[in-house]
């Protein structure tokens, strides 16, 4: 009999004895709050076809094969020491503090970088080996400062940890010799600190860097005794390509890399997993706190959208939470010019349920309106949508993602049949050829990004099309394979020009269109594409990209065993938003790239919760999971669970709802969570409709740009302040857990709920989890999710059904959710908005990896040291043209109003392209931008705007009255207590 198969068996699925704590490849169930500390496997888990089985220890474990030794020790529950190795990076072998003794081999292996062999013997535990492993510790030691009782990482140090494992007791080198010991502190980044007299020179740090974030920014310098960990050259962590994504301080196993936060606070005595509010890419973290206060986020290892990697924005930008700008009383006043008066819950919400109701008495039931929120949870937006239909009585319902991402969901239902993305992120790793198209995920999606890195480094092909060079186009160890630089408003031109290439030079996947695809559909829109019209030799003169560039990019993808496409806000915000959706899906299924991991068609969502406020019925013509309105099976349904009759006809957007205020019909918004003054297109119009209102009611963490023409402001909590779910842009549902008490008392969800009971229609829930059991029993993709299957998978991508009880990954395997793929005619319309002598280059927006959005949350955190204002990047050409120099103020006027912001002279511009990001509200970016908007959802055109751009001197008109209109706002804020205060004295 082989000894081993007569031993007791284990596997690396867990041996369930229950004895040791490793079954990782199963989902964790969570429950409020977990273990400070997770398993550490040393090295990454392998997926093979062939299993290993072998001896430790005695006891046989069978791992896949490639596990190293260690890995497959503490899956047996041996855990052998370690230090430089971890799992989340390959193992690099320096410490000699695993080493082992295998039968067969001489000497002493080291376990982490030793794979696993069937029919080996080790033994992890010896007296010589634990002498080997104390000599090692001893060095370590003599060169390290003997200062853990005053040190931020007593207590959660793994320097420690080895001490004690390996029965250190005594260091015979003494510590007068040569040493680190007077190493000086780079305390330059705001959020940790490096000090080199702590290193032990593991090298995690380095690796975490290159591997998991994929940046680059450190080395080792020096050699032998003079090694130390060095960011840049020799730079000071700030000064360096450091990004903060903070890896690296996850990775250091002393207090060498270490928050500052956890300095200044202490170890945290708990932990709680939820969700990040920032960015579609949904990471999970451990909020790790003492008490109620937050210590520091920590990205969790089995958080299935990030896998234990973030961004400086979820890591540590989270101090505005508990900002001393958070308004945490209920506040009133009659008009935009009187101080606010600070009163309680009861009579704000009294109030304003009062003044809805007048408005409506004398305006009419569709006088008013709500908008709901992509930073709250599903369940809060769920109510949101559903007081303004039962309560309010009409479908005056919209989102922020009219001005984001609605031509993904109209695009993708026309010729895919779900408005969502078809992959999880994961699926990049299979991606042979990824295409990104309009989307900057180093800054938009930073985690994504690095994900998206690390696949090009392992050799796949990469497709920007982009007006900008964007970091990924050419970066460390990355460079893409083709640049199609293309000018702003012409994505459809570019994308029939790809299509054409791919139907004329014969590289249809013509099986997977003719089992998959609607045929008619197919021969209209081959036959389109075809015409010389959309040749790239055609189009050349429109997207300003080689035609031979495109023939090349076209005939990469086409050919690609694995192509993705990656999409952002550069192809939905155009006048044709939707085109470019829905062209994109007609090159995924003409080359057969849908159904399978590595390829798809992937919307990059930009807020937390975007694809979730869609989810939820927020567009004015749906219910939540996208039924429309007008359907009365649907409406039917809705009607017998809300016990009210709702109205047929789809509601106003906003835009349309500003149009009709500035008209006199429209009086009354609800606005949860959204900054539409700042984020929305045309500010003038929008400033314009707001003044034209009677009651605006704002609910928001701080007095954002909106809530300056609100007469209602409710206090908001952030997501450390409640429970809920996001959705991210895989459609992956995630717990957000509540982590302190709401700073004002009540979290959004029970805000809605006083509000629709004071409007006399009853919501009666006691926790969120009950209104997602609501939206279960009503939407058909949520009829499986429930807080405690997401607790029990971790998390949940939709649709979760009978059929898919566990969610599904990847969509449309084998076929498409609207049956067969519909191909759709593409024609390309030139933007209204073109270029003129008066009005010569073409501006477009977008974003910067430390700020987000609107910056109401980045702007009141450390991420200011990277980004404090916001610059108009101009070509070298085109600034030498106007005499502008880098720093320069200048002028940027459009047909909708000007504004100045400083130049940066850069390369990464085409002449004739300018470019800003919009996170100051007084930079006006949007003062700009114009009511140009898609042609089938209304989503705004903020990447293309004809401008001029001059030196100036001085701000803008705009700048001058928005610095007024805000100092009197904030003056009548800070008077709140006085006005209160006589409000008593009446
Ligand atoms: S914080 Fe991130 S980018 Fe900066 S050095 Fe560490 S791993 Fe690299
Ligand atoms: S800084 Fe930390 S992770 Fe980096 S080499 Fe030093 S001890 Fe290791
Ligand atoms: S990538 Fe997005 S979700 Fe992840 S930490 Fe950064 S902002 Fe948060
Ligand atoms: S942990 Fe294996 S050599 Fe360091």
């Amino acid at each position: 009999m082989d000894p081993i198969t007569a031993l007791p068996r284990i596997t690396a699925s867990g041996c369930g004895s229950g004895q040791c704590n490793c079954a990782s490849q199963q989902p964790r169930p969570l429950s409020d709050s977990m273990p400070l500390q997770e398993v550490d496997f040393g090295t990454p888990l392998r997926h093979a076809d062939t299993d290993v089985t072998l001896e430790i220890d005695g006891v046989a474990v069978t791992v896949p094969a490639g596990t190293s030794v260690m890995r497959a020790a503490l899956e047996s529950g041996v855990n052998v020491p370690k230090l430089c190795a971890t799992d989340s990076l390959e193992p690099f072998g320096s410490c000699r503090l695993c080493l082992v003794e295998i039968e067969g081999r001489r000497g002493y292996p080291a376990s982490c970088t030793t794979p696993v062999e069937a029919g080996m013997k080790v033994r992890t535990q010896s007296d010589k080996l634990q002498s080997l492993r104390r000599n090692v510790m001893e060095l370590y030691i003599s060169d390290h400062p003997l200062d853990c009782l005053t040190c931020g990482a007593n207590g959660n140090c793994e320097l420690q940890d080895m001490a004690g494992v390996t029965g250190l007791r005594e260091v015979r080198y003494g510590y007068s010799g040569e040493n680190h010991l007077d190493a000086s502190k780079d305390e330059s980044n705001p959020y940790f600190t490096y000090d080199p007299s702590k290193c032990i020179v593991c090298n995690r740090c380095v690796r975490a860097c290159e591997e998991t974030q994929g940046t680059f920014a450190l080395t080792i310098s020096g050699r032998g005794f003079g090694s130390r960990v060095s960011a840049g050259e020799d730079q000071a962590f700030m000064d360096s390509e450091c990004v903060s994504c903070g890896a690296c301080v996850e990775a250091c196993p002393t207090a060498t890399l270490q928050e500052k936060s956890l300095i200044q606070l202490g170890q945290p005595t708990k932990a709680v997993v939820t969700t990040c509010a920032y960015c579609g890419v949904g990471c999970s973290f451990k909020a790790e706190v003492k008490g109620s206060q937050v210590v520091r986020m920590v990205p969790y290892k089995d958080g299935q959208a990030n896998e234990g990697h973030a961004c400086v924005k979820g890591r540590f930008a989270w101090g505005y939470a508990t900002h001393p700008d958070r308004i945490t009383k209920p506040m009133i006043r009659k008009s935009i010019d009187d101080p606010w008066q600070e009163v309680s819950w009861e009579t704000a919400i009294a109030y304003a349920a009062s003044e809805f109701r007048r408005i409506q008495d004398n305006y009419g039931r569709d006088s008013i309106g709500g908008i709901t929120s992509s930073r709250c949870t599903n369940e809060e937006t769920y109510l949101v949508q559903k007081l303004v239909r039962a309560a309010f009585g009409n479908n005056n319902v919209d989102t922020c993602a009219r001005v984001c991402h609605s031509p993904t969901g109209y695009g993708l239902k026309q010729t895919i049949g779900e408005s969502a993305g078809t992959q999880t992120f994961a699926s990049v790793a299979k991606a042979d050829v990824i295409v990104v198209i309009g989307a900057n995920p180093t800054d938009g999606h930073p985690v994504f990004g690095s994900r998206m890195k690390r696949r090009i480094r392992e050799g796949a092909k990469l497709i920007v099309v982009d007006p900008r060079r964007i970091d990924i186009v050419d970066g460390p160890h990355i460079k893409a394979a083709y640049h199609l630089q293309l000018r702003p408003g012409t994505n459809v031109a570019l994308v029939n020009a790809l299509a054409h290439v791919i139907v004329t030079e014969g590289l249809l996947d013509q099986a997977f269109i003719d089992a998959r695809c609607d045929s008619r559909a197919f021969d209209q829109w081959r036959d389109f594409v075809a015409l010389p019209e959309n040749a790239p030799e055609a189009t050349e003169s429109v997207t300003g990209v080689p035609a031979e560039l495109v023939r090349g990019a076209a005939r990469l993808y086409a050919a690609a065993d694995n192509g993705a496409i990656y999409y952002g806000l550069g192809v939905t915000e155009h006048a044709q938003g939707s085109t470019t959706v829905m062209g994109i899906a007609n090159l995924a299924m003409a080359t057969g790239n849908v159904g399978r991991e590595g390829v798809g068609i992937n919307p990059l969502r930009g807020q937390n919760n975007v694809q979730g406020s869609c989810d939820m019925g927020s567009f004015p013509h749906e219910l939540p999971g996208y039924r429309h309105i007008s359907d009365s099976i649907t409406r039917a349904l809705f009607e017998d669970a809300w016990q009210v009759t709702l109205q047929p006809e789809p509601g106003l957007r906003i835009p349309n709802m500003f149009d009709a205020a500035a008209h006199g019909s429209f009086k009354g918004l609800y606005v949860q969570g959204e900054d539409i003054v700042q984020s929305d297109p045309n500010t003038h119009h929008v400033a314009h409709a707001l003044s034209s209102m009677e009651c605006i009611v704002v609910q928001d963490i701080f007095l954002n740009e909106t809530a300056k023409y609100a007469h209602v402001f409710l206090p908001g909590s952030s997501f450390l302040e409640k429970d809920g779910t996001f959705t991210n842009a895989e459609r992956r549902i995630s717990r957000v857990r509540r982590v302190m008490p709401p700073l004002a008392g009540y979290a959004d969800w029970e805000v809605t709920v006083l509000l629709s009971n004071a409007l006399g229609y009853p919501m009666q829930y006691s926790h969120p989890s009950q209104i997602m059991d609501e939206i279960a029993r009503l939407t058909p993709t949520f009829a499986g999710v429930s807080f405690d299957r997401i607790d029990q998978l971790g998390s949940i991508q939709w649709p979760c059904n009978a059929q898919a009880p566990d969610g599904t990954p990847i969509m449309h395997v084998d076929s498409f959710v609207r049956g067969k793929g519909r191909f759709m005619i593409t024609k390309f319309f030139a933007s209204q908005e073109k270029v003129t002598p008066k009005y010569p280059l073409l501006l477009t927006t977008g974003r910067i990896l430390s700020q987000y959005n609107v910056g109401a949350q980045t702007r009141r955190t450390e991420n200011v040291r990277w980004h404090d204002e916001d610059r108009l990047e101009i070509h070298p050409v085109d600034a030498e043209d106007r005499g502008i120099r880098e720093g320069d103020w200048v002028g940027i006027a459009s047909r909708a109003g000007d504004t100045v912001l400083r130049a940066r002279v850069t390369e990464r511009m085409q002449p004739g392209v300018v470019y800003t990001t919009f996170h100051f509200p007084e930079s006006g970016a949007n003062v700009i931008t114009t009511d140009s908007s898609d042609w089938a959802t209304n989503c705004p055109e903020y990447k293309v705007t004809a401008v001029q751009v001059l030196p100036v001197q001085q701000p803008s008109d705009w700048q001058r009255a928005y610095s007024r209109f805000n100092q009197t706002q904030l003056e009548l804020l800070r008077n709140r207590q006085a006005a209160a205060d006589s409000l008593t004295g009446k």
